[in-house]
């Protein structure tokens, strides 16, 4: 092989180096490196707004702490005279007399079990306390009385319990 021959091969045939192409080199990782920005800027967008949108869930969330307090029972002529009536979610009995209303708790005094009707009183079934019609206790473990709580008539004239407001006993919402 001539001289010029071996230039002229020199020219045509690329480098065995193992470097790469300056030029190509520099667009290939600017290339690479826009791309991991973009998908390092996407994952920050999105993780942004999936904290914003959980955020706004979360302070719009129906959040419930605890039962009412107040329970409205209804108008007067659901309640016959001398009749307990049971209302289960404010668990209050609500007896009418010639004196007036009043709203006993049917939540036991010894571990919060609703008590039931039995006889002329009232039983817890969970371990067998037992109450007079007046909510004083007969027979343990309950350590004390049912209590009794504040009632009084809303603009449409229906009962409205709050168990917010204990009250003695003989307290009772005068009707006509
Ligand atoms: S909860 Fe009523 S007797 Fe224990």
């Amino acid at each position: 092989m001539s001289a010029s021959e071996t230039a002229s091969a020199a020219k045509e045939s690329p480098k065995p180096s193992s470097k790469e192409d300056p030029k190509l080199s520099t667009k290939e990782g600017t290339t690479r490196r826009s791309l991991l920005l973009g998908i390092g800027w996407a994952t920050l967008g999105l993780g942004t707004l999936e904290s914003l949108w959980s955020t706004i869930r979360f302070a719009r969330a129906p959040v419930s702490y605890g039962a009412p307090l107040k329970w409205t029972l209804g108008t007067l002529e659901r309640f016959a005279p001398g009749v307990a009536v049971f209302f289960e979610k404010a668990r209050v009995f609500v007896t009418r007399e010639r004196r007036g209303v009043r709203a006993m708790s049917a939540v036991c005094t010894h571990l919060g079990c609703t008590v039931r009707r039995e006889g002329q009183g009232f039983l817890c079934p969970c371990h067998g306390s037992r109450y007079d019609e007046e909510g004083h206790v007969v027979s343990g473990p309950a350590p004390k009385s049912l209590a009794y709580y504040h009632l009084e008539q809303d603009k449409r004239g229906r009962l409205v319990v709050d168990l917010a407001r204990p009250v003695s006993p003989e307290e009772r919402l005068k009707v006509g």
